[in-house]
């Protein structure tokens, strides 16, 4: 294989083989092929696109790039939900120990901040001693034992995706359909998954802005994850504000262990959380219907035994066992924590959410190399929704960040990302389809 052979026929429209892809993912793999080849190949890949055959055999590829799980002895429905991506999204936090109480078994690989996007293990690593790479038999007695596992590609789960992955995250190559369904998909049929539910995010704060590429985004990950046997849907939903009212890495931790203790209902991160673990459900085929399957997610949300498959799934993996009782004794918190207030009065009508990110990223959120190591304890919170009033002042929300200096640009990026007027935006759904 030569790989500036593969790249120059992909950088001019031709279509590439299996035998192509499949050799350019080896040598990625193996580091054979070089980081500014990779690079090429993604930038040629997101102007170029791919057939559908090339991206099926690009998942494929990336998949059998390392272990494929299997999980006979599960006893339980295997599945998972992934999301494409958005700004304070920690739907995962929850959903996970939700659906693993209503019965389901969920090894939910999840992946690092991508771009101005936040990342579940991100998140994670801000509880002290929380293992993210745990080995696999550690992941299989955590899923057996307590329903779910929210760790990273472990060992050898699809490293090809793991290398390509972070060098997309960096050469503004992330936004391509077929790269973005075969990063979701390596990882997700490495996993072992019976069924699958993708939270397609759309909106000024996803890597699909416009509905109609959202919906084509969402049609090829259905299309390849049914083809390749993974029973999957896909829920179309808005990102054109941050969906937890905080935006970071502890402080969506902090958040999430609010949602778990009752704290968040009525929010649009309920909203989204509970359709995602209705259809899980109903997918996995542990209920009938959405109605019911949602009564019985919500059920133990409130009977406290979905916190509690969370407080036992910290601890197996390394955290503390009483972080549910007192996560502000373990996570990190920052040193300057200051209000942002509104430059004017009025309603909150608009957000810029792609800036709140990168915001974030700026504050040591996020990585602007893929060595760059995180700060977990910067972001924002108290974040209003959109269609709040606020006077002249008023704060909107808190930045949380390293120093002043630091605090004060983000302080103004925000006030930046926000419009302020006169009238409120109106009804915005936050599901906006299914597919
Ligand atoms: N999530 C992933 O795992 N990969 C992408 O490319 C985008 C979102």
């Amino acid at each position: 294989m030569i790989p500036q052979e593969i790249i120059r026929r992909k950088r001019d429209g031709q279509e590439l083989t299996g035998a192509d892809i499949a050799a350019f993912i080896e040598g990625l793999t193996r580091e054979a092929v070089s980081e500014g080849q990779v690079a090429a190949f993604a930038m040629a890949t997101f102007f170029r696109g791919m057939s559908r055959d090339e991206v099926i055999a690009l998942t494929l590829a990336m998949r059998d790039s390392g272990d494929v799980l299997t999980w006979t002895d599960a006893g339980k429905p295997v599945a998972d939900k992934h999301s494409t991506g958005g700004v304070g999204d920690n739907v995962s936090l929850m959903l996970a120990p939700i659906v693993a109480a209503c019965g389901l078994a969920v090894p939910m690989i999840s992946g690092r901040g991508l771009g101005h996007t936040g990342g579940t293990l991100d998140k994670f690593q801000s509880i002290p001693g929380y293992d993210v790479m745990p080995g696999e038999d550690v992941l299989r007695r955590v899923v057996k034992e307590v329903g779910c596992a929210i760790i990273g590609q472990t060992g050898d789960l699809a490293p090809a995706d793991k290398r390509l992955y972070a060098i997309r995250d960096v050469t503004a190559t992330v936004e391509s359909i077929p790269l973005i369904t075969a990063s979701i998909l390596s990882k997700k049929l490495a996993a072992g998954l019976e069924t699958l539910v993708l939270d397609v995010k759309c909106g000024n704060g996803a890597f699909m802005a416009r509905q109609e590429d959202a919906e084509a985004l969402a049609r090829s990950l259905v299309e390849v994850a049914n083809g390749a046997g993974v029973r999957t849907a896909a829920l179309l939903t808005d990102m054109n504000e941050p969906l937890a009212d905080a935006a970071g890495n502890a402080v969506e931790v902090a958040n999430a262990v609010s949602f778990l203790r009752g704290e968040k209902a009525g929010t649009r991160l309920d909203a989204v959380t509970f359709a995602l673990a209705a259809e899980m459900l109903v997918q996995a085929g542990v209920f009938a219907t959405h109605d019911a399957a949602e009564a019985a997610a919500r059920k133990v949300l409130a009977n406290g035994t979905a916190a509690d498959v969370f407080a036992r799934m910290v601890h197996a993996l390394g955290g503390p066992a009483d972080f549910m009782e007192k996560p502000e004794a373990y996570l990190v918190r920052a040193p300057v924590i200051l209000p942002v207030p509104a430059r004017a009065s009025g309603f909150l009508s608009a957000c810029e959410t792609r800036d709140v990110g990168l915001a974030v990223l700026e504050l040591g959120g996020g990585r602007k190399r893929p060595q760059d190591a995180i700060d977990h304890r910067v972001g924002f919170t108290d974040l209003l929704p959109l269609g709040a009033r606020v006077e002249k002042a008023q704060p909107f929300a808190f930045v949380h960040a390293p120093d002043e200096a630091a605090a004060r640009k983000a302080i103004s990026a925000l006030q930046a990302a926000y419009t302020l007027s006169n009238d409120t935006p109106g009804d915005r759904p936050v599901i906006l389809t299914r597919m």
